[in-house]
């Protein structure tokens, strides 16, 4: 009895095995040969390039230091790493020898010519929702204007069995919702527009959606925020942690300048997506993606909040009178403070000038002295010096400092007449030089 259930699920697993086997099998597409080399239209070139540079395919098909576009990029991926392939139309190691149509599959379902499951890394769930026309475009653009350099693909660092490329099928079907992107009749042109680049060509989910154990973007929380190399990739929902909501103009400035004036700019990873071309997209298409991404963190029509949020804040951040010093204080703090303050021990005969005698004699002259002159090596701890505010500081200025340091550190009297002094001492040393 128990045998023959094991032999059962065993036979039945065989079955399903070979079933999966020849549901992942995909037929090789033949070679196209370089005889008569195939026209395009140089608009549809040009298409295909701004397309290219907006998916920042070289970004990806380009190792540091070598040939555009030939591939060989180390890519870390949670489970091992992936090198980028060779796309240059170099027929023996390139894809030079693949058709449009192959070049459609690879795009569209992530089948390589010979029919091999290509791995994830490459963006290919977002490609798939690009029309033919487009797919074509970046297609011609890389068969006419990127040179042909051989170059292979290394081997790839995945253990076994994630190397084995059948079981991508498996992943695909789990998923993949593969097909091109279906407008939805309920939004305006411009949304579907943005949808359409995001979800498609700029793939911005490919870093802004967290991954599942299987690597692969979680459907619930779609742009919810996630990690890349090391960097977060924030979530573009209402999750984003920035005060100010991003409005549809705010996406579309960032992408295309790098910069938002009431965000940040673009570094790390984002740097690249920006300047790789991104913004080579007409103005029309980057505030289609404006007009999408703000949909998703609910902030499209909330310029409003935004000046309300701006001026809060603005308000907050101006000194009241108890933030604003006296001239004596602010000056000590903002020129002399960065070398004399009070820690446990002093460092290098620097503390803050409290128990410095200098700010104790009857008269403030040393003090002056070596406000405006500073210390040199010789002078004072060898290797140690103090800068001279001789040309940075006016008379009252030096003079706000040492009435300020006399008066909080000392039981002293004030020193009189202080800018008067500080005006002679600086005129007896310039005669003396
Ligand atoms: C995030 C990085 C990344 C981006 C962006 C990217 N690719 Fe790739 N691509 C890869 C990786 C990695 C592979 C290899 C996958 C594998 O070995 O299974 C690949 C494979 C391919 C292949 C299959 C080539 C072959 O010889 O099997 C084609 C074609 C391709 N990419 C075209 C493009 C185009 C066109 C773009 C821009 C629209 C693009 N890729 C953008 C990472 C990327
Ligand atoms: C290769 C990974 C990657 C891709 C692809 C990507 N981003 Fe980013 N993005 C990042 C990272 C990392 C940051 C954080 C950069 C920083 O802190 O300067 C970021 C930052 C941003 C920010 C700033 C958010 C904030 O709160 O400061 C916006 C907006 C943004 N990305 C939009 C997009 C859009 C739109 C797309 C698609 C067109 C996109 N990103 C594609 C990685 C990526
Ligand atoms: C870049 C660091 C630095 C800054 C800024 C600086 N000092 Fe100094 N100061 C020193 C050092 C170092 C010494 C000790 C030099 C020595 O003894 O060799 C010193 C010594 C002094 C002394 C003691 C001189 C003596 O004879 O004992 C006074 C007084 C003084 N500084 C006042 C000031 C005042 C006032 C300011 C701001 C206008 C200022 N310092 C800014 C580094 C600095």
């Amino acid at each position: 009895m128990f045998r023959s259930i094991l032999l059962g699920s065993v036979v039945f697993g065989v079955i399903g095995f070979i079933g999966f086997l020849i549901y992942a099998h995909e037929p090789a597409i033949d070679p196209i040969t370089q005889d008569n080399p195939q026209g395009f239209d140089p608009e549809t070139v040009e298409k295909g390039r701004i397309l290219a540079a907006a998916g920042y395919c070289s970004t990806c098909h380009t190792a540091e230091g070598g040939a555009p576009f030939a591939g060989n990029l180390p890519m870390a991926t949670g489970f091992g790493t992936i090198y980028s392939t060779n796309i240059t139309p170099d027929v023996e190691t390139g894809i030079g020898a693949w058709s449009q149509v192959a070049f459609q599959r690879a795009m569209h379902e992530g089948v390589d010519r010979e029919g091999q499951h290509l791995f994830p890394a490459f963006p290919y769930n977002h490609f798939t929702k690009m029309t033919d026309e487009d797919v074509d475009a970046i297609y011609a653009f890389i068969m006419t204007d990127v040179d042909p350099v051989p170059s292979v693909q290394k081997e790839n660092g995945l253990p076994f069995p994630l190397n084995l490329r059948f079981l991508q099928a498996g992943w695909k079907l789990l998923f993949v919702d593969s097909g091109v992107y279906q407008a939805d009749a309920s939004e305006s042109d411009a949304w579907n527009r943005g949808a359409y680049l995001v979800e498609g060509v700029t793939h911005c989910g490919a870093c802004h959606t967290p991954r599942n154990a299987l690597g692969a973007e979680r459907e619930d929380d779609r742009f919810g925020g996630a990690e890349v190399e090391q960097w977060i990739a924030p979530a573009l929902t209402a999750a984003n942690p920035s005060p100010v909501p991003w409005t549809a103009a705010a996406f579309a400035e960032f992408i295309e300048t790098g910069s938002a004036q009431l965000h940040g700019i673009a570094a790390g990873p984002m740097s690249p997506v920006v300047h790789a071309g991104l913004r080579e997209l007409s103005e029309d298409d980057l505030n289609a993606i404006g007009v999408y991404l703000a949909d998703q963190d609910g902030a499209h029509d909330s310029d409003a909040e935004v000046a309300e949020i701006v001026n809060a804040s603005l308000a907050e951040g101006q000194p009241d009178k108890s933030y604003r010093m006296e001239l004596g204080e602010r000056l000590y703090a903002t020129t002399c403070a960065a070398c004399h303050y009070n820690v446990e021990q002093i460092v290098l005969g620097r503390p803050d000038l409290g128990i410095n005698s200098a700010t104790r004699f009857s008269e403030p002259d040393n003090l002056i002295h070596v406000i405006l002159n500073g210390v040199t090596s010789p002078e004072g701890i060898p290797g140690v010096v103090m800068p001279s505010f001789r040309t940075a500081m006016s008379d009252e200025e030096v003079a706000a400092i040492a009435a300020y340091l006399r008066a909080s550190r000392t039981d002293e009297a004030a020193w009189p007449e202080l800018s008067q002094k500080v005006s002679t001492i600086r005129a007896e040393a310039t005669a003396s030089e």
